[in-house]
């Protein structure tokens, strides 16, 4: 199908929900009580929270469409056919519908500790029964941090990556595990996590923060605005959207990762006049030697989207300006600040 016209993706299935574009600053856990400089912050798609609030169909919807990504899907399955060896022991934290733990039984692990927060794992329970698999897997009903498996594993799998690459906690849940889940030297899949920045100008994506502003609103809505200029926002970029080359901003090694903030800065410059709307960012992974994922503009067929995070004023830029940039992403992936600014023409 070409680019634009896949019907439903990750952040669709937000979107089917009848509100407007939604933020999603991570798949990470959200406390009740959890408030970011703002207040509380947002549900957050594929987070248990999201999961259990949003209706039997939008989960469903959520998991199909990952599903139906052949690419993921063939990546993840080379990279678990080149990982896990016959007797394995392997620990899948986010196995959603049990696709991953499927994977691994037929690799020849003999046990998978599947690890779902979502309902979804209900699902994942009869379908594990379903196509014979349910012997060899058990299914955790929590968080992977509030979770203790029998034994450690020899192979971790997980599938927590973001359209904005580290905001579904991948980092913070993948340090967790090599302390408390598997042994020593584990193989983990994914090994690596990238990210990438790019100046961006899109209009249409910048709207959720300035229609804020429409002349259609009746009061001042300035508090909400300043919100929306602080909020990490799913995006479908195209390579038209981008201002200039992308630029690294972070390089995880996921066996030696801290889980800390991970706090970066650069520069990007700008190839062409235009608008600068802000940040667009997007990952790429190694999932083992040879074996990547990522969601690189344009998105195509992809079940992410990409990261996009607004200024709180597009600046007119030049072609041959520089950008300054600094970012600072939580290793749970659910506090991202940001600064974009234009030092020179
Ligand atoms: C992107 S989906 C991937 C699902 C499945 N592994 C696949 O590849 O189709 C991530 C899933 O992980 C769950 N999840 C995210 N972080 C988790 C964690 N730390 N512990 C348990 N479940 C988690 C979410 O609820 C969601 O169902």
């Amino acid at each position: 199908m070409p680019c634009g016209e896949k019907p439903t993706n990750r952040l669709s299935a937000w979107h089917s929900s009848g509100a407007t574009r939604q933020p999603d600053p991570s798949h990470a856990p959200q406390k009740a009580d959890q408030t970011s400089m703002f207040g509380p912050m947002p549900l957050l798609p594929g987070s248990a929270v999201w999961q259990r609030d949003r209706s039997h169909s939008q989960v469903l919807n959520y998991h199909l469409n990952m599903l139906l990504d052949a690419a993921r899907i063939d990546s993840y399955q080379r990279a678990i056919e080149a990982s896990v060896q016959p007797g394995d022991v392997v620990v899948d934290i986010g196995c959603g519908t049990g696709v991953l733990s499927f994977m691994a039984c037929e690799a020849g692990a003999k046990r998978v500790y599947a690890i779902e927060s979502g309902p979804i794992i209900e699902a994942a329970r009869e379908l594990a029964i379903d196509n014979g698999f349910a012997d060899r897997i058990e299914f955790l009903d929590g968080w992977s941090v509030d979770v203790d498996i029998p034994e450690p594993a020899d192979v971790l799998i997980t599938e927590t990556i973001g359209s904005a690459g580290l905001d579904e906690g991948i980092v913070a849940w993948i340090c967790d595990a090599r302390q408390r889940l598997l042994r020593p030297g584990a193989v983990l899949l994914p090994q690596r996590l990238r990210l990438w920045v790019a100046a961006a100008q899109s209009f249409d994506d910048h709207a959720v923060v300035a229609d804020w502003q429409s002349p259609d609103l009746s009061y001042d809505y300035s508090a909400a605005r300043r919100r929306a200029e602080r909020t990490l926002w799913f995006a479908d970029i195209e390579p038209s959207n981008l201002l200039g080359q992308p630029e690294l901003a972070a390089d995880i090694h996921l066996a030696t990762a801290l889980n800390e903030t991970i706090t970066s800065a650069g520069h990007l410059r700008v190839d062409r006049d235009g608008t600068l709307h802000g940040l667009a960012c997007w990952f790429d992974s190694l999932l083992c030697p040879g074996v990547t994922v990522d969601n690189m503009p344009p998105r195509c067929d992809s079940s992410w989207s990409h990261g996009f995070l607004p200024l709180a004023e597009p600046l007119a830029v030049s072609a041959g300006d520089r950008l300054t940039w600094e970012l600072s992403v939580s290793a749970d992936g659910e506090h991202w600040t940001w600064q974009l600014d234009s030092i020179e023409g």
